[in-house]
């Protein structure tokens, strides 16, 4: 089988770390987002993965390359020279995407988190005679999403709505499908949003399913629901594989430290932590609900909460980040500060506190 990741798109809402690597790219639980979707694929027997790219192709490229080996999987590219949209991209993948036998092919947006459930979705899948079959979820906040009303016993879709001004509905469009090669029919080559012009008209032909996804599910293009979106996933984790997961005396709550970083003594970590390559942690730092990213120094009796560090940043002593302070790659900051949701961008000095949220240029 094969699948298609749509990772075009500026990321502008996870900037600034979107400035250093494209969205796919930004570590999410010590890994590259889009890895936790090649995995999964990998696992239900996916053989070759296409990237639709249409933003910094050559980092996305010679990043992959490594993993096409690692994982042993086929990772290819399929370059935009304007962008598509969530449909065309298809379009321009179709050979791609084709491959003779018949079966259908996964689509994914980069940007969601979840258990993937592809197995169960290749079942459901099956066991009805529509063209296209999207995974649906629950969200409290449903105006952000595409709206999917449906059957509920047949799953049969009713109506898309994509981004809806008024209420429609709660369960949303997840971002995860499974296409016959038909759907490659409906859609031209040219920028074309498979939102709001090919879902609804699947729809209208009582040909699109929808499977309520189990287990957890977020779309981390932004900070506030990258942060949630990590406490998810490690509550998934947990029941998962809990081995993965730190423990000890200092840990509260889960948390998950890469192997190769150094906590000092006297240190609180937890809950919803995720400690990447490299860091040092220094004594009596307090941590909780943040991401450090690989290279990270968080020097003595810091305190970062809420809060996502960039690649090779350092945090000073005595230090306070708090409430969706974000820094990006390589930012500095020095010792005493205080940060009330500052967002830096990558290399910058930071030698005095950020009192609101704010844009540090
Ligand atoms: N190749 C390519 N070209 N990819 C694109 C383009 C493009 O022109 N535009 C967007 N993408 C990619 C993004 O990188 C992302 O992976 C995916 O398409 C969806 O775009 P977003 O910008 O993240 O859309 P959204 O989050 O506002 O809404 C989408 O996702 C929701 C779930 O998170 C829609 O699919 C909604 O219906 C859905 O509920
Ligand atoms: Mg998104």
């Amino acid at each position: 089988m094969k699948a298609l990741i749509l990772v075009g798109g500026f990321g502008t809402r996870l900037r600034p770390l979107t400035l250093s690597v494209p969205k796919p790219l930004v570590d999410f639980g010590n890994k590259p987002m889009i890895l936790h979707q090649i995995e999964a694929l990998k696992d239900v027997g996916v053989t070759e993965v296409v990237l639709a790219i249409n933003y910094q192709p050559e980092v996305m490229l010679s990043f992959l390359k490594d993993f096409e080996s690692k994982l042993g999987i086929k990772i290819t590219c399929s370059q935009e020279t304007e962008p598509l949209g969530t449909a065309g991209p298809l379009a321009l993948a179709r050979d791609k995407l084709i491959d003779g036998s018949g079966e259908p092919f996964f689509v994914l947006n980069s940007d969601v988190i979840s258990e993937y459930p592809f197995g169960e979705l290749i079942k459901f899948h099956k066991t009805h005679g529509g063209e296209a079959t999207i995974m649906v979820t629950k969200v409290d906040e449903p105006s952000k999403y595409g709206v999917v009303v449906m059957e509920e016993e047949t799953g049969k879709v009713e109506r898309f709505v994509e981004k809806p001004k008024i209420f429609v509905g709660n369960k949303i469009n997840a971002g995860i499908y499974l296409l016959n090669p038909s759907v490659l029919d409906r859609i031209e080559l040219k920028p074309t949003s498979i939102e709001k012009e090919v879902f609804p008209r699947i729809a209208a032909d009582q040909k699109l399913y929808a499977m309520v996804l189990p287990g957890f599910w977020m779309d981390i293009g932004q900070p506030k629901d990258y942060i949630t979106g990590l406490r998810l996933y490690l509550d998934s984790l947990k029941k998962k594989s809990p081995s993965k997961l730190a423990s000890g005396l200092h840990i509260v709550g889960n948390v998950l430290v890469h192997e190769s970083a150094v906590i000092g003594e006297g240190c609180l970590i937890g809950p919803d932590v995720a400690i990447g390559p490299g860091c040092v942690v220094e004594p009596g730092v307090r941590l909780s609900r943040c991401t450090v990213m690989r290279g990270v120094r968080i020097k003595k009796h810091a305190c970062v909460s809420s809060s996502i560090i960039g690649w090779h940043s350092t945090v000073g002593q005595w230090t306070r980040i708090e409430n969706m302070t974000i820094l990006g790659e390589d930012v500095h900051v020095g010792d005493e500060i205080y940060s009330n949701g500052g967002v830096v961008l990558p290399h910058k000095e930071i030698k005095s506190s950020i009192l609101k949220p704010e844009i540090v240029m």
